[in-house]
């Protein structure tokens, strides 16, 4: 990874700039420039009761830009990193259940504010009280009281791009995810490296634009903090709506993407095909038909469905273990697994058709 192309920009300015646009500039959504904080997509079914039950004054100032919402929450310890408002900390609440919990953690204390002002109001309404707020800078999560290895899940909503130590949150939530968690998150992505002249623009950058890293720098930077092989999980093209926005970052295309990454530490640089299969029981709740791991992973009930030897492993070492079924082991190697983006790079030689070499 070329690091000077992606040399951090001064923290001290970046929080100055994103205290001062969620906190005091943005009032509500409607307030954005871009749909880049604004999950613009139709909301799905099963996340409309949850959002019935929270307060209209955090539904108000929501600035994400995906859903964060894995399956199986339920009786899970889970974190929101850049919580804001708390719209996911009280949806999650709901789907952790009163066997599990949420803590959210942001630097900008009246999007803090908004969230603790509610919390006795949704602890009301759920029936039980799981939720813990907490200030602090998720790029120093360990100056915070945080049990390492104490989180199932950690999600975060387009917040990410706003840090400007991105590798520093990366470790963070390492450290603190039970082996075998996940970092389930959206976030905003570039197609390319963005100069730091763009960087500096206030605007640019409390919108969730120019501190976007370039997706393949991202993908770098998460193999190098543990996390070997991240998983795309959904994508959509940001649209301008700001006509001074959208010249200023001409030539720019922007994307919001959910990624998981596993904390998994027997996860390989690649897909390699030891012949396994898995057989998904259908038993996660609201998932009877197919499981989603990710946006190349629709696995359906029932049906033997061959994975590669990290899939297995996110599959088999979390979670979702006991809904599935596991043909085979990793005792013979078959190369690489086709169809995962890696192929064997060498030209095929007639030769190896009767075996003879020089
Ligand atoms: C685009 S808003 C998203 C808020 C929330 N996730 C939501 O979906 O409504 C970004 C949030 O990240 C917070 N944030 C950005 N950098 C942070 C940091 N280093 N530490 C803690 N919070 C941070 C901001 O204060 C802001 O509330």
């Amino acid at each position: 990874m070329n690091t000077q192309a992606i040399d951090r920009p001064d923290a001290g300015k970046t929080h100055d700039i994103v205290k001062d646009y969620y906190g005091a500039q943005l009032q509500s959504t409607a307030d954005l420039k871009t749909s880049a904080c604004c999950d613009i997509t139709a909301i799905p079914s099963w996340l409309k009761p949850l959002l019935a039950n929270i307060h209209p004054e955090v539904l108000a100032r929501y600035y994400g830009c995906g859903l964060v919402a894995p399956a199986l929450l339920e009786g899970c310890r889970v974190l929101d990193l850049g919580c804001g408002t708390g719209r996911d900390v009280y949806a999650l609440a709901q789907l952790a259940g009163a066997a599990g919990s949420v803590v959210g953690i942001d630097m900008t204390e009246p999007q803090l504010a908004v969230a603790r002002d509610h919390q006795a109001w949704h602890a009301e309404r759920f029936g039980f009280a799981n939720v813990e707020l907490m200030h602090g800078d998720i790029e120093q999560l360990d100056a915070l009281a945080l049990e390492p290895e104490s989180f199932d899940v950690i999600v975060s909503n387009c917040v990410v791009n706003l840090c400007a130590d991105k590798g520093a949150v990366l470790a963070g939530i390492h450290r603190l995810l039970k082996p075998g968690g996940e970092f389930y998150f959206a976030d905003v992505y570039a197609d390319r490296r963005i100069p730091p002249a763009l960087r500096d623009d206030p605007v640019l950058y409390g919108e969730c634009l120019s501190g976007a890293l370039y997706w393949h720098d991202f993908l770098d930077l998460a193999r190098q903090h543990g996390f070997a092989d991240p998983r795309l999980v959904t994508d959509r093209q940001l649209e301008m709506l700001n006509p001074e926005v959208a010249t200023k970052i001409a030539g720019f295309r922007f994307f919001s993407a959910t990624y998981r990454l596993f904390k998994l530490a027997a996860l390989e640089s690649a897909c390699e095909d030891y012949g396994q299969a898995v057989i998904y029981q259908g038993t996660i709740e609201g998932h009877a038909h197919a499981f989603e791991l990710d946006k190349h992973h629709y696995i359906e009930a029932g049906r033997v469905f061959p994975v590669c030897g990290n899939t297995w492993h996110m599959l088999k070492g979390t979670r979702f273990e006991p809904h599935f079924r596991f043909v085979g082991d990793f005792s013979r190697h078959y190369g690489i697994f086709e169809g995962c983006g890696t192929a064997l790079p060498f030209d095929g030689n007639p030769a190896d058709a009767t075996g003879g070499c020089c």
